[in-house]
């Protein structure tokens, strides 16, 4: 039941300067950072963490979106917390994302108004969707030795 999952803030997210205020929203929920770093993924990288997507329409203007400046990578610890991490990350599609999610209440266009500019949907962060895949990005981004194992006080109220 206590999972890991992966949290990328993406390069829009790392230049509105809006990190901080999105990772306090992971923390009050309780979830427990286990490792967090910054990084610059090239091209190659970036068709490794999305090689569901490479064929994809999408795909071009999804790397050079992922690809424009830094990332900060997170993995984050908790129960369930792949699918806690999505519901407070939100849909896919800011337009549709309901307030109160991230995705929702920082952004609002559509694939209709990016499709047509041939660009990424820019929707701040990346989060696994399932445990499948949470546990190959959260191998793919971190080593074994850069997660870490520690107490929080959220440990007494949930476990
Ligand atoms: O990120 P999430 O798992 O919610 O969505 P995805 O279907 O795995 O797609 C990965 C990323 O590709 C999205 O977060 C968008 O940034 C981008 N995307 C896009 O720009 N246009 C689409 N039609 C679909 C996805
Ligand atoms: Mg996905």
């Amino acid at each position: 039941m206590i999972e890991r999952t992966l949290v990328l803030l993406k390069p829009d997210a790392v230049q509105r300067c809006i990190a901080g205020e999105i990772l306090t929203r992971f923390e009050r929920a309780g979830l427990k950072i286990v490792g967090l770093k910054m990084v610059w993924i090239d091209k190659d990288f970036s068709k490794e963490h999305y090689a569901a997507h490479v064929d994809k329409a999408f795909y071009k203007g999804l790397e050079e979106f992922i690809t424009l400046g830094p990332v900060i990578a997170i993995c984050y610890e908790g129960v369930s917390a792949v699918e806690v991490v999505r519901k407070i990350v939100g849909p896919t599609e800011p337009k549709t994302a309901p307030p109160g999610t991230i995705r929702g209440d920082y952004a609002h266009h559509s694939y209709h108004f990016t499709d047509k500019k041939g660009k990424a949907i820019r929707n701040l962060i990346h989060a696994s969707g399932n445990p499948e895949e949470a546990k190959v990005e959260v191998a793919l981004w971190f080593k074994e030795t850069d997660l870490h194992t520690y107490g929080t006080v959220h440990d007494g109220h949930v476990l």
